[in-house]
């Protein structure tokens, strides 16, 4: 009897985490670790990483992201490079420029642009100028395909300069 009402406590409690925590989320948010020593959430933290995984509607990021990101000096390099204009434009012409802070980190605010992917991108800092030749189709974050020094699979991290 005692065993009985136990197991269907823990059922019920289950259910009710089920509803309100997706798992899967929860998982993905974990696996990018806590924050680096010294730097709070903010503008300057988790460089690199896919910020939309926290800022991207399901938490704990706030506020949410439509676009967020990092770039880099050159191509597989750990210098950001700040004060890179990152300009987005969304399929129905929308243009919107961000420009990068002193660790190459950007983002767009979803009050700011809703948008409707494809979008395109394209980096700026004076002379020089980076575009992405094809499409963004339907993600934010850059860190989702552009990962450290690239792989078979990846980008590379999103850089200014093809070299240095
Ligand atoms: C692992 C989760 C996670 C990732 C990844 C993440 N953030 Fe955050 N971010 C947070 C949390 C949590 C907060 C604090 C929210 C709050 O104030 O309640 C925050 C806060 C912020 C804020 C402050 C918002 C304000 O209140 O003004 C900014 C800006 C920000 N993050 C930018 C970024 C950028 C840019 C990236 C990607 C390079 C990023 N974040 C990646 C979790 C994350
Ligand atoms: C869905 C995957 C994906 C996402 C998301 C993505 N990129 Fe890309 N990016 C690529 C691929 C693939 C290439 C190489 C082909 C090309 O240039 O179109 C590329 C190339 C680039 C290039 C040109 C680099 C070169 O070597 O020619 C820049 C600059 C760039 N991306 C910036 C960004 C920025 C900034 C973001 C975030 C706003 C972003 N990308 C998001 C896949 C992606």
């Amino acid at each position: 009897m005692r065993r009985a009402a136990t197991a269907l406590v823990g059922a019920i409690a289950l259910a009710g985490f089920a509803s309100c925590i997706d798992p899967v989320h929860q998982r993905n948010v974990e696996d990018l670790g806590g924050e680096q020593d010294g730097i709070r959430p903010g503008p300057r933290h988790r460089a690199g990483q896919p910020c939309l995984v926290c800022h991207g509607g399901l938490g704990p990021g706030e506020p949410d992201f439509s676009f967020g990101g990092t770039v880099y000096e050159t191509a597989g390099s750990t210098a950001p490079a700040a004060n890179v204009v990152v300009t987005i434009k969304d399929a129905k012409g929308r243009e919107i420029s961000r420009t990068t802070n002193d660790v190459g980190n950007f983002y767009v605010r979803r009050e700011e642009l809703d948008p409707t992917f494809p979008a395109t991108v394209k980096l700026a800092r004076g002379k020089e100028g980076e575009e992405m030749a094809s499409s963004i189709g339907g993600t934010g974050s850059c860190a989702d395909c552009h990962v450290g020094a690239g792989s078979r699979s990846k980008m590379p991290r999103v850089y200014m300069k093809r070299s240095p």
